[in-house]
């Protein structure tokens, strides 16, 4: 019968065709040519209804067969391309094993971060420890604690940023007014609180005032000491600043005390150091005027013999208890640290790994 005939070429090409094509689109043509609803397959079918009844018996398991040749030829060339294309994505992503590891990428804490750690690592020697106070305070610890009454004039130093209540107005609640701390000195009276003494605390926090230069931030950090005890003198804090202006900066460092006005010491100091750069001679070695310091002097900070007005605000007897306070700003010691002359402050904070990843 030639429709068996017609089936069994139509069978025979078409698995061959199938055999020999190796690209996508080819594989694609040849399906639709044979197995498309317009097909070559679809074609010859179109002769059954004419067949008689004992032709068509004999015709129905031909065509079946002849269907399913032709698409078992059609799935193995698929699955042909597919196999080659996953060999050909392992031969290009195959991993060399014998290759030296690449270098792993080792992170580093930022530079005010290792200060910190380095300055309260010193100060836990002369057994200070480290406490923490808020940020967001209450302006009474800020100001009034720290002897300076509500208006007082001395306040404007701390060109304070105040805490507004949404609708434009300085929020001000049971306590005053809220401010973001200027000083890390709100820890004062709040450490004496606490009622634990003798105190010995290295305060680290973060001050905010309305200032941006390049010696100033409008965020920075300080670190605040506070030691009281019975009978403190001027010579302990004396001893305590040199003892971590010899470790910090190095034991040739010299140190000066200068006289000073707080509120909230009396007597008051500023501590300075000798410079870095110049090593206090105020020049350079070829005689050119230090571009670092003050005639061989760098301030580091304040410093002063704690106010009665603040020991009685913290709770404690003035006539018993006595000690000192200190206010460094971390930032400016870095600054001032050899090795690490920042022209300008605010590449601290700028985020600049280029800058960052060298310490
Ligand atoms: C004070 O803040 C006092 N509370 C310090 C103190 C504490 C005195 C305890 C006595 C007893 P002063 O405003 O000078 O003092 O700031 C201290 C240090 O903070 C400065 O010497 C400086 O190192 C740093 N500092 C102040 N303002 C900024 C700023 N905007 N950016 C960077 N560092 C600053």
């Amino acid at each position: 019968m030639q429709f068996l005939q017609d089936l069994e070429n139509l069978l025979q090409s078409g698995v061959a065709e199938f055999q020999e094509a190796h690209e996508a689109e080819a594989i694609e043509s040849l399906r639709i040519a044979y197995l498309g609803r317009k097909g070559k397959l679809a074609e010859c079918m179109q002769v059954l209804p004419s067949l008689s009844s004992e032709e068509k018996r004999a015709a129905g398991p031909k065509a079946n067969e002849a269907k399913m040749a032709l698409e078992g030829a059609w799935e193995a060339a698929v699955a042909r391309l597919q196999v080659k294309a996953a060999s050909e994505a392992g031969e290009k992503e195959r991993i060399d094993i014998t290759l030296p590891p690449a270098e792993g990428r080792a992170g580093n804490l930022h530079l005010s971060t290792q200060a910190i750690e380095e300055i309260c690592d010193i100060f836990s020697k002369l057994g200070f420890a480290r406490a923490r106070h808020p940020e967001v305070d209450w302006d009474y610890y800020a100001f009034e604690s720290l002897n300076m009454p509500k208006e007082h004039p001395a306040r404007d130093e701390w060109e304070t940023f105040f805490v507004d209540d949404g609708k434009g107005k300085i929020f001000t609640g049971a306590q005053g007014k809220v401010v973001l701390t200027p000083h890390t000195s709100n820890g004062q009276v709040r450490e004496m609180k606490k009622g634990v003494l003798p105190i010995r605390m290295i305060s680290m926090g973060k001050c905010y005032r309305r200032q941006v230069s390049a010696r100033h931030l409008p965020m920075f950090h300080q670190f605040e000491g506070l030691m009281i005890d019975e009978k403190v003198t001027v010579t302990e804090l004396r001893g305590v600043f040199d003892f971590f202006v010899k470790r910090f900066f190095g034991p040739e460092t010299k140190t000066r005390l200068r006289p000073f006005h707080f509120r909230f010491t009396e007597p008051s100091f500023e501590l300075d150091i000798s410079c870095i750069v110049c090593k206090g001679s105020g020049k350079t070695k070829a005689g050119v005027k230090c571009k670092l310091c003050k005639a061989g002097w760098l301030e580091l900070g304040g410093a002063g013999m704690v106010h009665p007005n603040v020991l009685k605000a913290g709770g404690l007897d003035p006539k018993k208890y006595n000690g000192f306070a200190f206010g460094w700003g971390l930032e400016r010691t870095l600054m001032m640290k050899g090795g690490i002359n920042l022209d300008d402050i605010r590449v601290l904070y700028k985020n600049d790994l280029r800058f960052l990843k060298q310490f």
